[in-house]
């Protein structure tokens, strides 16, 4: 992927601005279809503010649906290559792709745990984190409760989004990646 500039993506065809931001999104293209109608944007941060407030405004069931497409973190699905692309790649930079049977145990264990009790699965901004920090953070978030974990969901698809955009967009002046 060639990263453009803002001024680029804000003259692109909507088709294409589309389906360069789609990836963004974890299983959720329609984001980027729908923030093409706000163009121009003055900034990569202000498009991304306005792709994140779409998925803010969903209603509660669809909110739940949109996290429940973001597959588990070291799961069957990113073992066997079956995950989005950049998925895939976050997920391989701290090896969850490559865990070893006790591993896989013990992270389906607290995969399973974290749905049964949130009702989506635990999202991590997995560019923030090695193995053992992730691996903290589930085990700590386990013990949370069911609106700071919709909130720390959300915070982290946030940070997850503006990694996945800032590749995207050349001059994309976001702070703290
Ligand atoms: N963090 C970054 N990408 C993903 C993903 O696809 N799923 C989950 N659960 N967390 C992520």
């Amino acid at each position: 992927m060639t990263p453009r500039l803002i001024t680029e993506f804000n003259a692109l065809p909507g088709g294409d601005f589309a389906a360069a931001l789609a990836p963004v999104w974890e299983n959720a293209g329609w984001v980027a279809e729908e923030v093409s109608m706000g163009r121009p944007f003055a900034s990569a941060a202000e498009l991304h503010e306005a792709m994140l407030a779409l998925v803010k405004a969903l209603p509660e069931e669809e909110l739940l649906a949109f996290l429940n497409r973001h597959p588990d973190l070291g799961g069957a699905d990113v073992r066997a290559g079956r995950v989005t692309v950049e998925s895939d790649a976050e997920q391989s930079s701290i090896r969850l792709n490559a865990l070893t049977p006790e591993q896989i145990a013990e992270w389906d264990g607290l995969n399973a745990s974290y749905k049964a009790r949130f009702g989506f699965p635990f999202i991590l901004c997995v560019r923030r984190h090695h193995q053992a920090s992730a691996l903290a953070a589930i085990r700590a978030r386990l013990n949370g409760t069911p609106e700071g974990e919709l909130e720390a969901a959300l915070q982290e698809i946030a940070w997850i989004t503006r990694y996945r955009l800032a590749d995207r967009i050349a001059d994309h002046g976001i702070a703290g990646l």
